[in-house]
């Protein structure tokens, strides 16, 4: 007796044999084949359909209802494993969002301080200084005698230092550079010396225990005071802008004489007085003067027949001018949220 085609065991067979054949299609067209195959418009469940007239009539509701049954099965097992394929393919359609930004490679940037010692510098290659460097671990004799003070003397105490042995310390300022420099070179010297000092200060909002310094040095026959302060002027227009101004303050400093503090008029409010210049209009740049003879006669030079000018600055300071940066630790901390602001 041959097989009845719409009965409920063949409908039976036929769910079983779709079931397995849609958990074991590999890919999404796969399972479209096999949907086709069972539940398309001419499959094999619309077939049995087709035929439920050759079923004694009594018979035919259950054949129905089984029928629609098997359909709705096979429709789950396909969404199923549909979903299954879908995450699996193709990186997974649901998984990429194509609107997200990529991801950037990061990369670093120059220091701001670091930029503006760079800046600073490249102003006064224009005008022929050279830059060098000297040793942070210093003498006595380079940091102090050389430069005119003598150690009991109170100036010393300007400078409060740290030592690493007797008679070696880590030098508090870039001006003992200016002595190796004139020891080794015969005049005319320019010289500019960005480096790192050091001194026994508390690490707070306006100071900071290791610290950058810029120190200047012009020495050749004939250099007065109208040379240096021309050329500070010219480097204060091009740092700062044409509309600054300069100030020279009287000051005192063992190594120079006269001694000058320099101000340049504050960038944000004009000179009027504001928060960053503590009311007074003015910003304080440099301690500078016309090199002391004694110097001149520590380093083996003529003091007869050489003059020159010296100065020192502080890049930090500058750039918390600059970048109105109200505590110098942020430069000092390291963190990239900060830094990354100066790129
Ligand atoms: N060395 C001084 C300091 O650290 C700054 C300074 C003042 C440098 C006057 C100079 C100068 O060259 O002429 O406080």
């Amino acid at each position: 007796m041959s097989e009845r085609l719409a009965s409920v065991e063949f409908l039976g067979r036929l769910e079983a044999e779709g079931v397995a054949a849609i958990e074991a299609a590999a890919s999404l067209n796969e399972l479209d084949e096999v949907r086709i195959r069972y539940l398309g418009r001419s499959g094999q469940l619309a077939g049995v359909l087709s035929r439920i007239g050759e079923a004694p009539p009594e018979a035919r509701p259950r054949i129905g209802a089984a029928a629609n049954a098997a359909k709705q099965r096979l429709q789950e097992a396909h969404d199923a494993r549909q979903a299954a394929l879908e995450r699996s393919e193709g990186g997974g359609r649901e998984v990429a969002d194509l609107t997200l930004p990529g991801r950037r490679v990061w990369s670093g940037g120059v220091h701001p301080i670091t930029r503006v010692i760079d800046e600073i510098c490249e102003i006064f290659r224009e005008l022929g200084f050279s830059k060098v460097r000297g040793p942070e671990a210093e003498t006595e004799w380079y940091n102090f005698q050389a430069l005119n003070i003598p150690l009991e003397h109170p100036a010393a105490d300007m400078w409060d230092t740290f030592y690493l042995a007797d008679g070696i310390l880590l030098r508090s300022h870039t001006s003992p550079v200016q002595a190796r420099i004139m020891e080794t070179h015969e005049p005319p010297v320019r010289v500019v010396v960005p480096g790192l000092c050091y001194r026994r200060d508390p690490f707070d909002p306006t100071h900071a225990p290791a610290f950058e310094q810029i120190e200047g040095l012009a020495v050749d026959e004939g250099i007065d005071f109208v040379e240096f302060r021309s050329t500070i002027d010219h480097f204060v227009h091009r740092f700062f802008g044409r509309q600054t101004r300069t100030r020279f303050r009287p000051a005192y400093f063992p190594f120079t004489e006269p001694s000058a503090e320099v101000d340049v008029s504050c960038h944000m409010c004009g000179g009027a007085g504001c928060s960053t210049c503590k009311g007074t209009g003015w910003i304080e740049i440099m301690g500078s003067g016309m090199v002391h003879p004694a110097v001149f006669e520590a380093v083996g030079y003529d003091p007869e027949r050489y003059t020159g000018y010296a100065f020192g600055m502080g890049p930090a300071r500058i750039a918390m001018a600059r970048y109105r940066i109200p505590d110098i630790r942020l430069f000092y901390e390291g963190d990239v949220r900060f830094l990354e602001q100066f790129r």
